[in-house]
Order: structure tokens, then sequence, then C-alpha cells
């Protein structure tokens, strides 16, 4: 072999291996850079007392109470003491304890609390158990007339973008949080759970946080585990009695005296005559749209999506054709989905084509999980779909009154909440050419 010979092989040694390395960073050579996919982190226990309360968070019951859920190591009292003054002690509750095995992990002592009546918009002040935590926390219940403030984030996982993007959500002056599914990304890792559980406290403990189910939260394994949603149900009871709904996987409940909100539960029946179905049709005609100017639907798998992620799944495709009728002939505003790593926000639509009186529907999915982002697009893009993006972020839902709220996405570009989408949001209970 001669010498230039020699220098070319060299070369094409060289670059290949450049490529590699780019390849493997996930570095793509386009003119936006994507972030790259951050690990997972694990939060430990941060109390020298091993059994004082940890994964503390707390959820709206009904317009005036909340339930406050933590953990115990080993066994201790359900009580809560609280008071709107930081001595905490002016009234009390109790309520009651669980715990779940999988496979060999056995979860600490999960305890939920209902507290109230409450005020509307006023700070509390808590501590946990009996005798009570020296740990004092606080928390802030939503208003109870409009305006409002949600923070929306799905597809959370623990990692440094989760991070970011709580960091972020934090600083937003938030009254409650909606998640679409997808939490701690443990996948049958039990410990993660308790992980993600102490990552979100800070937050999770201070407003309440509503959350459905994910994909990541069914945790079935065939044989070992037959049942479905075991730690999800156990750490993460939300009010599904109140709103008549026989399942935690699907409930809803009325905020801000304006506003209605329904979790749906794609990974759970939901096929015509299924009791999820029932429950839905029966809620929506529930909702006195003079009262209630505002309907707004949380999923997982979203219905719309022009990503070439998570295209043909049957909790998107057949839940869509099975239960989009009822979403529009209620005249529901806006639908939010995750499942999909990234951003994407659709005019209102149904069946496929934009209209007027249908909802619209936004993809948030982007919270910040090990997974990374979906970044490959189906090109064109179709005309109902006005914004798309594969970036980590969150979203904020201003609602300002009867009429009008104020969607924005904010995303963590180099860990600063960039606000890169926004659009103005009128309720169709106040478009006369859309009553039904
Ligand atoms: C509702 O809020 C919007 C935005 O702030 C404002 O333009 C509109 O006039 C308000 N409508 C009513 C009825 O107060
Ligand atoms: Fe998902």
């Amino acid at each position: 072999m001669g010498m230039v010979m020699q220098m070319r092989l060299l070369l094409l040694v060289v670059v290949l291996f450049i490529g590699v390395v780019l390849e493997f960073n996930g570095v793509v050579c386009s003119s936006y850079t994507r972030p790259p996919v951050r690990k997972t982190i694990f939060v430990p226990h941060d109390d020298d007392d091993s059994n004082s309360p940890e994964q503390v968070h707390i959820s709206q019951v009904g317009q005036d109470k909340m339930r406050i859920s933590w953990i115990t190591s080993s066994p201790s009292p359900a009580k809560v003491e609280y008071g709107p003054s930081p001595s905490a002690n002016a009234l009390s509750s109790t309520g009651t304890t669980s715990s779940y095995r999988y496979l060999l992990y056995e979860s600490g002592e999960i305890h939920d609390v209902v507290i109230g009546p409450l005020q509307p918009n006023t700070v509390y002040y808590y501590r946990l158990g009996d005798p009570p935590s020296s740990k004092v926390y606080q928390l802030k219940t939503p208003p109870s007339q409009l305006p409002i403030k949600f923070a929306i984030a799905g597809d959370l996982g623990q990692t440094d973008w989760t991070k970011s993007t709580l960091e972020h959500v934090a600083k937003s002056n938030y009254d409650m949080l909606l998640l679409p599914g997808d939490l701690a990304y443990a996948d049958t890792i039990q410990n993660l759970w308790d992980s993600y559980g102490r990552l979100v406290e800070p937050l999770a403990s201070q407003r309440p946080w509503m959350v459905t189910q994910g994909n990541h939260e069914v945790e079935k394994i065939p044989v070992v585990h037959s049942s479905k949603f075991t730690a999800f149900n156990a750490r993460w009871r939300m009010p599904f009695e109140e709103s008549a709904s026989d399942s935690n996987l699907y409930y809803s409940f009325d905020v801000a005296g304006g506003v209605h909100v329904i979790m749906l539960g794609s990974y759970t029946d939901f096929e015509a005559g299924s009791s999820q179905y029932q429950w839905l049709q029966g809620d929506l005609k529930k909702v006195d749209r003079e009262k209630t100017p505002w309907v707004v639907v949380l999923i997982h798998a979203p219905w719309y999506n022009s990503n070439e992620a998570h295209q043909g799944e049957k909790e998107s495709d057949d839940m869509k054709a099975a239960m989009e009728d009822l979403l529009y002939q209620a005249r529901v505003d806006v639908v939010f989905a995750g499942h999909v790593h990234a951003y994407e926000r659709f005019t209102r639509v149904y069946k496929d084509k934009a209209d007027n009186c249908g909802p619209v529907h936004i993809t948030i999915g982007d919270g910040g999980n090990r997974e990374g982002l979906a970044t490959n697009y189906i090109d064109p893009k179709p005309d109902i779909s006005l914004f798309r993006e594969a970036s980590f972020g969150h979203g904020t839902l201003d609602m300002f009154n009867s009429s009008h709220a104020l969607w924005s996405w904010h995303k963590n570009d180099n860990d600063e909440a960039v606000l890169s989408d926004s659009a103005w949001l009128t309720t169709l209970s106040s478009n006369p050419a859309c009553k039904s």
C-alpha cells in the first residue's frame, strides 16, 4: 500500500470514529442541537430520622378539602395537625394507612389524610404523624373563583431535565399542577417510586398535584406480578369516589368555581359500554356550562400527533374513535396529552379536520424523562398542527375569566424557561355558534 493510500485510510478511520462518537452522544449536526438525554437521579431520604415523613404530596378533594399523602418507613399514625398559623395546631384530621408488595419489594407505610373544609386561596401550615413531625409543611389552596393558574407537565421522570422543569414550574406561581401520565419511570424498580416522591415533594407538598396514569404506571409482569397500577394506585390516590368513579384511573373535579377537569385513563377500558365510557358520559352530562364555562380533559396517549413517535397505538387511535364524539358533543375546550416526548399544539379539531367547535389538542410530554426527546416529525406538517417542537419544558394555563385563558409553553432552553409558544383560548360555551 502506498503512502497516499495509507493516509487516506487513516483519514477515513478518523472520520468514522468522530461520527460514531457524535452518534453515541446523540449529537446531530443540524442547525439546532437537540439537548442530550440526562440520566436518572436517585434522591435519598434526607433526614437523620429514618422514620420521619417523606414523599409528601397533596391533592384536591371536593371543592374545599385536601388529601395529604406521605410515607414513613415503619408504622406511625395517619394524623395531620394543621391551621392557618405556623404553629399548625388549630385543627387535626386522621386518615388511613396502607402498603403494598411488589416482587421482593415492600413499600413503606403510605398515609392518606383528608383535611378541611379549608378557605380558598389561603396558606395553611401542617405537621404529619403523632406526635407531629418537627418539620412544618406549607400548602396553598386554590382560589374558589377565576382566575386560576395551572402548570401542566407530562412524562416527567427523574433526571436533571426533570429537575430543570420542576425549578421552572416552582417559579411560575401556579395554583395547581396537572400531569397527563408517566410520573416516575420506575418501570418495576420500586425504589424509584420512592426517589420520585422525594424529588417532587418540595413542589407537590405545597400545591395540589392532580395526576392520571401513563404506560409507565402499568407495571404488570406476566405471572409474577399480574395486577396493574399497584404502585400508582397506592401512592397517588386521587379523588375518584367524589366524582362517582369506581377507579383511581379516571375521575373529575371542579376548581376555581368555573373549571371542570376530567382525568381519563388511556390504559384501562375505554370502549363504548366500558365503565370508564359510561362514567365519562354521565360526568359530562352533569356539567352546567352556565356555571362551569371551562371543561379541560387530560389523557396520556395523544389523539392528535404529527410526531413519528407513537403512531398507530390503540390507546391513541381506538380511544379517539370511542370517545371523541362524547368530548365534541360536550364542547370540551382543550385536551392535554403526554406520551410523545415533545410539544405540539393543534387548532380546534374534530375527526381530523379543523372544527371551530372541537377541542384544542396539546401534547405536553416533554417533562424531562430518561428516554429523551422524540425529534422526528411527519412531513409536511399537517395544517391542523400549529406548532411543534422537540424540547423539554412545561406549560401554563392562565384562566382569567369565563371566556379567556392564555396557554403558554416554556422550554428548558439552556436551563432557562424560555417562553416559546402561546395562544389565547376562548371557551366554547361563550361561542353562540357552538351551542349544543
Ligand atoms: C376576560 O379576560 C380577557 C383577558 O384578560 C379580557 O380581554 C376580557 O375582557 C375579559 N372578559 C370579561 C368578561 O371580563
Ligand atoms: Fe408514555
